[in-house]
């Protein structure tokens, strides 16, 4: 992709001040930036008359006395206060899913191909399916993870979550996140983060797009603290990017649509809500290169647990225990002396639910495909299939392997992930997913030590 070229805004195409090229720098700064010169007032947020009539408010992201190494909120000098617009009426969305555990969770491992792209004309937001979760919106606890399949760019209308921060990992096709903040153009192998209440449009350069979503409803996306690693690794700050302004002045008859409290509501709104002048803040919209994830593993034997390649979580109130954890199994090189250097097989408190961009995962051959999906909830067993077992347990670890041209994911989360009734009913889930251990033979002889 192109960080350099203007925002290429498909809809509405009037009156769209685009952003500067490129991007702010750094993992929750206080950015300032103004599309306008001197729109963002001097030494103080709210005075009296705003640059150029425009209104200020402010957007928080959390408690007003939360320590301020963790508090979020961001000034916005806007055309229209983002209260201007009609009464919101609920609205059906045939595949969001509010609430977790109306069916059954089974302890079986699960597995998905991934979701067909539709064939009728389907939107970011008409493309969501909620595979599974847990908690709850209302209470801020827990997650929603949704897959979106897109074929259309949003047209005349516009998205905020109030329920969550949304975690966006597209696998296919690049995405325009136009923001009220500024514009993200993403493509697979970089995640985006849109903040809850933040409202957006999504357009699709390439036509097709799928992803993943992580909706997080606990407490925001930071990145880990690094211990004994020093003051560098993993995901680097500087890494994260932050649009500049960029404003529309439009008017139309638009839709605002709302998730909040597990449902979809729509309002009409006259005028496109992406209408910030200039901002200042640390609640922002963000990107990420995963790429630029810097792998840390074993030079000696055995090979760490995965907490190794978290990028960023989701802390509990209880040190160390996350409500999420987004991981990620990149690109990387392994050697290391009389280790098993796939996953090693396992059983864990927390819960994975895990998903591939690109390239072949390192614990299966077979079956877990691009765009895919799978689960393994808590204490439920897994680990290498039969293949990849065989092949890990003859080959030379000391000969410097790469795990090349990959890109795998998990959101990892301290309670059961609940899949839904869609999830368990699709006809992309793989019936026979279990069977790629069921071939792991008996090895044991007490006389052959
Ligand atoms: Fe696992």
């Amino acid at each position: 992709m192109n960080q350099d070229q203007p925002t290429a805004v498909s809809a509405p195409t009037q009156a769209v001040h685009p952003a500067p090229a490129g991007y702010q720098s750094g993992f929750g700064n206080e950015f300032a930036t103004e599309a306008l010169a001197g729109a963002l007032p001097v030494g103080r947020n709210s005075p009296q008359r705003v640059a150029y009539g425009l209104y200020a408010e402010q957007i928080s992201g959390t408690a007003f006395t939360a320590p301020r190494s963790h508090n979020r909120r961001s000034w916005v000098y806007r055309i229209r206060p983002a209260a201007v617009h009609a009464p919101f009426k609920a609205v059906r969305h045939a595949g969001i899913e509010n609430g977790f555990g109306d069916v059954p969770t089974p302890p079986n491992q699960l597995r998905w191909n991934p979701q067909p792209m539709p064939t009728a004309p389907t939107d970011f937001i008409d493309g969501w399916i909620t595979m599974a979760g847990n908690g709850s919106a209302a209470s801020q606890s827990g997650c929603a993870i949704h897959l979106y399949a897109a074929n259309r760019s949003m047209s005349g209308r516009f998205f905020y979550s109030a329920d969550g921060e949304l975690l966006i990992v597209p696998q296919q096709g690049r995405l325009h996140i136009a923001t009220e903040l500024g514009v993200l153009h993403v493509e697979p192998c970089e995640i985006a983060v849109i903040p809850r209440g933040v409202r957006f449009r999504v357009e699709l350069p390439d036509g097709n797009a799928r992803g993943y979503i992580c909706e997080n409803f606990g407490a925001l996306f930071r990145l880990p603290d690094l211990g004994p690693l020093g003051s560098n690794g993993l995901a680097n700050p500087r890494d994260f990017l932050a649009p500049h302004a960029a404003y529309e002045d439009v008017e139309g008859d638009f839709e605002l649509l709302a998730k909040f409290d597990g449902l979809l509501w729509s309002a009409a709104i006259g005028h496109s809500p992406l209408d910030v002048v200039a901002w200042h803040g640390n609640y922002v919209p963000y990107k990420y290169d995963l790429r630029r994830f810097n792998t840390i593993g074993s030079i000696s034997y055995d090979h760490p647990d995965p907490s190794i390649f978290l990028v960023l979580h989701s802390p509990t109130d209880t040190p160390g225990v996350d409500a999420i954890d987004f991981v990620i199994f990149p690109p990387r090189w392994l050697v290391a002396e009389d280790t098993f250097r796939p996953p090693w097989f396992h059983r864990n408190v927390a819960s994975e639910f895990m998903g591939l961009i690109q390239g072949v995962y390192d614990a299966k051959a077979e079956g877990f495909v691009p765009g895919g999906a799978s689960l393994h909830n808590c204490m439920t067993g897994h680990g290498p299939d039969v293949a990849t077992f065989d092949k890990a347990s003859q080959s030379d670890t000391r000969q410097a392997h790469k795990v090349g041209e990959t890109m795998a994911f998990m959101f990892e989360t301290k309670t059961v992930i609940r899949p839904s009734r869609a999830a368990l009913e699709s006809s992309t889930l793989q019936h026979d997913y279990a069977q790629c251990w069921q071939g792991l033979k008996k090895h044991f002889d007490p006389a052959r030590r």
